[in-house]
């Protein structure tokens, strides 16, 4: 493992670190979101700290995790099993993040897209794809 590889590892993880953050917290504003009155105060902080949030920390970070993940990837060409399925599981996460930041737009134009315990119970998708993940990166099964 040369150096460089290592400081673009340790940048991977804390773009990783910061997105998931953000994966896990953002669900939990939409939870408080959903039972806002319409139009009162904690509504517009609710829209405020939502895109906050998206803008300023997730947007940011998933994209440095994954320009970041794509240069580890091209030093381990060909890539073995684990690390495609890794790869592969990561996209789903970045289809998550899509959801999350349609859903945000939804609340914006339609009121309540989907109910507060939905909200509550769409955490564990990212929980369960960072723990499938992090056990494909560290343990590098050999099947
Ligand atoms: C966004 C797309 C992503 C791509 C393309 C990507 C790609 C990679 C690659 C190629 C490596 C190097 C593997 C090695 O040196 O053994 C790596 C390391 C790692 N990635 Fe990602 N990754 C992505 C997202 C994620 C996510 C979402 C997580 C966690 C939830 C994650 C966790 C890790 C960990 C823990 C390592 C370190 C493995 C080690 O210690 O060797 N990655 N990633």
């Amino acid at each position: 493992m040369t150096e460089a590889y290592l400081w673009i590892k340790a940048a991977h993880l804390i773009a990783v670190i910061f997105w998931m953050a953000g994966l896990l917290y953002l669900p939990r504003l939409f939870v408080y979101h959903s039972v806002a009155k319409p139009g009162g105060e904690l509504e517009a902080k609710m829209e405020e700290a939502e895109v906050k949030l998206l803008r300023t920390i997730m947007n940011p970070a998933m994209i440095a995790a994954f320009l970041l993940g794509l240069i580890l990837l091209g030093y381990n060409m060909p890539p073995p099993l684990w690390l495609l399925i890794k790869v592969a599981l990561a996209f789903t996460l970045i289809g998550y993040h899509g959801f999350l930041s349609k859903t945000r737009k939804q609340f914006l134009e339609s009121g309540r897209p989907r109910s507060e315990k939905f909200f509550r119970r769409i955490n564990e998708v990212p929980a369960f794809f960072t723990i499938a993940i992090v056990l494909l990166a560290i343990v590098k099964p050999g099947f």
